[in-house]
């Protein structure tokens, strides 16, 4: 018989969660790790737009995110990470959609992220996403490896789904 699906929950991020995404960013490469301080932010004065996932009390999965200041209308996805023994049920897509229900009735209508190049898990995450809301998916460089980042890293992906 298949595993039931684990009893996950998902919340607004409260400060007290930043070390603990902290620690989940390092276990979920390739992932950026931040400065702990960094994920504080995230948590405080970002929690609006980001989402917590709770599993026997330890932190699974997040989701950081912002409205861009200078075009509220989108909403920018940061970082997505689930942790290992949380993949593959469907969480990195029911904590976007939980940010997208939160946000106020037609304030959000475009959402933009970056992807590695090399990511598959991450593009069929949010090519899923676009299907989902039957939106447009477009995409462009925008930093790329020799450029911005002098070879050291992989190019980042501007991805933008929207209108919706
Ligand atoms: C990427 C990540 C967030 C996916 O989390 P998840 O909860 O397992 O994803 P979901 O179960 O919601 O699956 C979403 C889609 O991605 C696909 N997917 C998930 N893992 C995959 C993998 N390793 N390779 C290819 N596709 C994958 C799923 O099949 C699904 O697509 P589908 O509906 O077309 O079948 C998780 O693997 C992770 O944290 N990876 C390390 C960090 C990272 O790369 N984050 C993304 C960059 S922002």
């Amino acid at each position: 018989m298949p595993d039931p699906k684990p009893a996950v929950s998902l919340r607004i991020p409260t400060l007290t969660d930043g070390l603990s995404v902290s620690q989940l960013i390092e276990r979920c490469p390739p992932l950026d790790p931040n400065s702990s301080y960094c994920n504080f932010l995230q948590c405080g004065h970002f929690a609006d737009t980001s989402v917590a996932a709770e599993l026997g009390g330890d932190l699974v999965g997040f989701i950081s995110g912002y409205r861009i200041p200078s075009r509220p209308e989108t909403l920018f996805i940061w970082q997505v990470a689930v942790d290992q023994r949380a993949r593959g049920i469907g969480l990195a897509s029911e904590m976007l959609r939980h940010i997208l229900q939160r946000q106020p009735s037609g304030a959000v209508s475009h959402l933009e992220t970056t992807i590695g190049e090399a990511n598959e898990a991450s593009w069929a995450l949010f090519r899923r996403l676009a299907r989902e809301l039957d939106a447009d998916l477009q995409q462009e460089t925008w930093l790329d490896c020799d450029d911005h980042f002098q070879g050291q890293h992989e190019s980042e992906v501007l991805v933008r789904i929207g209108p919706f």
